[in-house]
């Protein structure tokens, strides 16, 4: 690609440094978009999607007090359509390695839907148990979003706050285990991909 390329993937990754979030819109283009969204509905009209961290129970109810979006994980062996999206995952890993010295190895992605009403309370994505999510990923799907229909990604930053709507071919980056965030209770249906780039842990580098 271009120079011109190269000099933005240097400003998006300072920006990140910087901020420990970053807004990226027109991140996929059109063609893009409608391939993705036909995907995804295919999906929805086949119920592939699961309950996300389900539990029983009490624990059930729980959960579904913390989020209450639905999700389908993604294979990228298996999920071909969805090629040039892990083209753009893969490009955002090496731009990252290159220009910010880290070793990112691996993604997992998921197709969420929150349903209207639906919400993800502030969180992390850094769990205790598991820690080697190093940067959150989300591309957002709602191609006709309005003001007035909920659902904004609203992050936490040193006693600052900040909404951000989730419209068609955006992207957020942001620190997995730095910025707090919840999904504000959505009006209308919400779908976005949604994923994790991944450094490998150094107690399990004898599994690469
Ligand atoms: C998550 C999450 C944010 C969003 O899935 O952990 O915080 O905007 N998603 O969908
Ligand atoms: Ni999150």
């Amino acid at each position: 690609m271009t120079n011109n390329h190269e000099d933005i993937w240097i400003d998006w990754v300072d920006t990140l440094s910087e901020e420990n979030y970053l807004v990226i819109d027109d991140f996929i283009n059109d063609r893009e978009l409608d391939i993705f969204l036909s995907y995804f509905q295919d999906h929805l009209n086949e119920n592939d999607f699961k309950k996300a961290g389900i539990g029983t129970g009490t624990e059930f109810q729980l959960k579904s007090q913390i989020r209450g979006d639905y999700i389908r994980w993604l294979n990228r062996e298996k999920d071909t359509e969805l090629s040039d999206f892990f083209a753009r995952v893969d490009e955002a890993i090496a731009r990252l390695n290159r220009y910010c010295f880290l070793s990112l190895s691996g993604s997992e992605f998921h197709m969420a839907h929150y349903p209207k009403g639906t919400f993800y309370k502030r969180h992390l994505d850094q769990f205790n148990h598991r820690s080697n999510r190093l940067i959150s990923m989300i591309l957002y799907l709602n191609k006709d979003w309005a003001a007035g229909d909920g659902g904004e990604l609203k992050v936490y930053l040193n006693g600052e706050e900040r909404k951000i709507a989730p419209i068609a071919k955006r992207v957020v980056l942001m620190r997995s285990d730095l910025v707090e965030h919840e999904v504000l209770e959505t009006n209308v249906d919400r779908y976005s991909l949604t994923g994790w780039l991944l450094y490998q842990p150094p107690g399990l580098t004898f599994l690469a």
